[in-house]
C-alpha cells in the first residue's frame, strides 16, 4: 500500500504570523488541511501521516479523518519525515511507496501527486520521482562578498517541489542516519542522490507554489479563491 507523510512541523519563522506556518488560515481552513484534502483524494494512498509542530495536535481546527494519523515532528525537516514514517502503521510491502509533502505547499493537486506516483512506478530502476520545474531565471553563483562567479547554464535546472515519492525501502534506509545529517538534507530526494540512487523528476507547475513569506501566502489565497476551492479540492491539473 502507498502512503503519504506531510511534513507540517515547522515554525513559520520567515512567514512571522506568530503561530506555525501549518495552522495559519488560508481559505478559510489552516494551510495544511488543503495538502491533506487533496491527498486523501488520491485512490492508492491508503494513509496519511501528517507531521505537526510539538503540542499542536489535537490541533485547532484540524478535521480529524478516516486514515489520516497526526504525530509530533522533530527537529528538522527530514528528522520530520522519519518521525512520520516510523509512525506508518502497514509494514512495508516491497511495492510500496512513500509519498512525502510540504504543507507549505497548498496547491497540490490528486493529479500531480497521481503524476508523482506513476512516474516512479513505471521506472523499474528508480528509486525516487519528484515533482520540479524548469528554472526560468537565469541563476548565478555568487560568492559572500557579492561577486559573481559563474552563471549556471539553466537549460540543465530544474526547481524542486513536493510531492516526492519514494521506493519505501530506499527512503527507510536513506532517513536511518543522525540527527546532525538529516537537518543538513533541504530535501529527500538529495538523501537518495548521494547515495548513487536514482531520481527523476515530473514537470510539475509553478502552481504548485511554497508559501515561505507573506507575499506567498496572499497569492496561495488568490489561486484558491480562483479556483473555487473553498467547497474542496478540484482535480484540475498540476
Ligand atoms: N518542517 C517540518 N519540521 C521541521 C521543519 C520544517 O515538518 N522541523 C516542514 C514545514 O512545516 C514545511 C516544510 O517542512 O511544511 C518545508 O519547510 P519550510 O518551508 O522551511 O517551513 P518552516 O520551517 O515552517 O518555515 P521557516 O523556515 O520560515 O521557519
Ligand atoms: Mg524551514
Amino acid at each position: 500500500m502507498n502512503v503519504a507523510l506531510i511534513v507540517a512541523a515547522g515554525s513559520g519563522e520567515r512567514l512571522g504570523a506568530g503561530r506555525p506556518k501549518a495552522l495559519v488560515e488560508v481559505g478559510g481552513r489552516p494551510l495544511v488541511q488543503w495538502s491533506i484534502d487533496a491527498l486523501a483524494q488520491v485512490s492508492t494512498i491508503e494513509q496519511v501521516v501528517v507531521a505537526l509542530p510539538a503540542g499542536a495536535h489535537p490541533a485547532r481546527g484540524l478535521q480529524p479523518r478516516p486514515g489520516v494519523l497526526f504525530v509530533d515532528g522533530g527537529s528538522s525537516r527530514s528528522q520530520s519525515v522519519h518521525i512520520a514514517l516510523a509512525a506508518v502503521q502497514a509494514r512495508g510491502g516491497q511495492d510500496d511507496l512513500v509519498l512525502v509533502h510540504d504543507a507549505a505547499r497548498p496547491l497540490v493537486t490528486p493529479d500531480l501527486a497521481e503524476a508523482v506516483i506513476a512516474a516512479l512506478e513505471s521506472d523499474a530502476d528508480a528509486h525516487a520521482a519528484i515533482a520540479a520545474m524548469p528554472v526560468t531565471d537565469t541563476v548565478k553563483r555568487v560568492d559572500s562578498a557579492g561577486a559573481v562567479h559563474e552563471t549556471l547554464d539553466r537549460s540543465s535546472l530544474w526547481a524542486v517541489q513536493t510531492p516526492q515519492v519514494f521506493r519505501r525501502d530506499a527512503l527507510e534506509r536513506a532517513l536511518d542516519i543522525g540527527a546532525e545529517e538529516l537537518a543538513r538534507a533541504t530535501d529527500d530526494a538529495w538523501l537518495i542522490e548521494r547515495d548513487g540512487g536514482k531520481v527523476i523528476v515530473v514537470a510539475a507547475s509553478d502552481e504548485n507554489l511554497k508559501v515561505t513569506t507573506p507575499l506567498d501566502l496572499r497569492v496561495a489565497e488568490l489561486l484558491l479563491a480562483e479556483r473555487g476551492a473553498i467547497a474542496g479540492v478540484p482535480r484540475t491539473s498540476a
